[in-house]
């Protein structure tokens, strides 16, 4: 899929000012400075179009893009990040799940993985949340160039491995650069796939 087109849409924090649930949407999330921003701007090849930092914590809204005019891509905070208040933590975490289990136009849900660790509990956890709550979802292995492909490789194997013990069927995953943008066009054309079903 060529992205001609990719415009920020809007920020929230309420359920209710969300746009219109028109058409079809997709979500990354993950933990906190996983490279959710940046890979959308990989993925549209538009630098600054989602906000990035080197210190975690730095997307606090749900961001809509809508991409060549026909479909949502929308950037969620990371889970797991320490430095915020239990409170803070707490409402945020309330408010994605509400997003997840009610966004009706949501198509899929990319959870993202840092490919460099070996399989982390919060990650676990929250892809089985996703699977006990039906939510479709799929997995994005990151960073793929800060290491070697073996290493990435083990690290995944590993991951799905953990995973085996709740899904019957896991979905597929991608492995994914956003300096090299290894991965970036199939993660594109899965959601080309999708949005034809
Ligand atoms: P939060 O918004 O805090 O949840 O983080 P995020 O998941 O959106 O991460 P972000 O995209 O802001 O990236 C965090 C840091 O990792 C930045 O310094 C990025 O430059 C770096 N980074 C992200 N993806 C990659 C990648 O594929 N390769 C390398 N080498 N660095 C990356
Ligand atoms: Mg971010």
């Amino acid at each position: 899929m060529i992205v001609k087109d990719a415009e920020f849409i809007c920020s929230n924090t309420e359920i209710d000012k969300l746009p219109v649930a028109n058409l079809p949407e997709y979500a990354f999330i993950g933990r906190s400075n996983v490279g959710k921003s940046s890979l959308i701007n990989a993925m549209t090849g538009r630098k600054g179009l989602a906000k990035t930092s080197q210190k975690p914590g730095k997307t606090q809204l749900i961001n809509h893009f809508l991409i060549n005019k026909t479909w949502y891509l929308v950037d969620l905070p990371g889970y797991g990040f320490a430095q915020t208040s239990k409170k803070n933590r707490s409402t945020w975490e309330k408010f994605i799940r509400a997003y997840l289990i009610n966004r009706v136009n949501l198509q899929c849900v990319f959870v993202l993985i840092d490919s460099r660790l070996e399989p982390q509990k919060i990650d676990l956890d929250f892809v089985c949340w996703l699977g006990e709550q039906g939510i479709p979802f799929q997995m994005i292995f990151t960073k793929a160039d800060k290491q070697s492909g073996v290493k990435s490789d083990q690290n995944i194997a590993k991951f799905r491995r953990a995973l085996k013990k709740w899904f019957e069927e896991l979905p597929i995953h991608f492995l994914t650069s956003s300096e090299t943008k290894l991965g970036c066009e199939q993660v594109l054309e899965n959601i080309d796939a999708i949005n034809q079903q």
